[in-house]
């Protein structure tokens, strides 16, 4: 069984991604949405978290933890990968895919204020930034429209909008999604971006380690039905991560 979780909804970005390429495994889902966002808390807090739910997943069953979650990831896997036997799949900011194919030599980058200042990040931006000029943004109330369900229209295009306007006009070419809840977001900040912009979401690539780390630990189902099996829980109200789970299900 496959655990995933986030602060909230945006895990069900990378949920969704694995389901295209994983189709048989049997996963649970935790929203901890009592504690969202993530973004602003210290890096402390989201590490008791961290421990709290995989404890959490672990008793379910689960027998791998993607920590779906660029903040957590930056805060916590560390920690986790040190005192719990399983294997945790974290997140990678996509800074290399776009700072290889950026055409005008700037990227942007979207994430949460805990994701920039987290060690992993910068020692990745470390080492592209001789080669192009790396530009970020806080997505301000990006979390927030997600969890409230609100993935399009004009208010949701009012608040990206101020987040990504200063990337493209400081001539970004490149969006990298740094954060679980933007994929969300993706039709309106290409909306915005227009299609000279190429937006960067990491979890397709997240999904494919998944893949390759079960492969090598022997713990894939070959047989079974391909048929979604997904168990929702969340520490606060689940309604809207089961909107949004619906909505994939719904798609895929
Ligand atoms: N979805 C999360 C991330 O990838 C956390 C967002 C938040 O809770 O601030 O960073």
């Amino acid at each position: 069984m496959i655990g995933i979780f986030d602060s909230g909804s945006g895990g069900l970005s990378v949920l969704r991604e694995a389901l295209k390429i994983l189709p048989r495994e049997k996963y649970v889902y935790f929203a901890d949405n009592a504690f969202c966002p993530y973004g602003e808390k210290t890096p402390g807090f989201i590490r008791e978290r961290g421990r709290a739910v995989t404890d959490f997943l672990l008793s379910q069953g689960a027998d791998i933890i993607v920590v779906a979650c660029n903040t957590a990831t930056a805060a916590a896997i560390a920690t986790l990968r040190a005192e719990y036997p399983n294997k945790f799949i974290g997140m990678e900011p996509a800074v290399k895919p776009a700072a290889l194919s950026s055409e005008t030599g700037v990227i942007g980058v979207l994430a949460t204020a805990g994701t920039l200042k987290g060690s992993k990040y910068l020692t990745t931006k470390g080492l592209y930034e001789d080669d192009v000029r790396i530009a970020e943004r806080v997505g301000k109330g990006f979390v927030e429209l997600v969890e409230r369900g609100i993935l399009d229209g004009p208010e949701a295009e009012e608040v990206v909008r101020e987040s990504l306007q200063p990337l493209l006009d400081e001539g970004a070419d490149r969006i990298v999604l740094g954060c679980t809840h933007y994929p969300f977001l993706r039709d309106v900040i290409e909306r915005i971006a227009g299609p000279a912009v190429q937006v960067i979401d990491p979890a397709p690539a997240v999904a494919r380690h998944l893949l390759d780390v079960m492969t090598e630990e022997g713990i894939i189902r070959e047989d079974g039905d391909p048929s979604p099996d997904v168990t929702l829980v969340a520490s606060g109200d689940p309604g809207p991560s089961r909107s949004l789970l619906d909505m994939i299900l719904n798609t895929n």
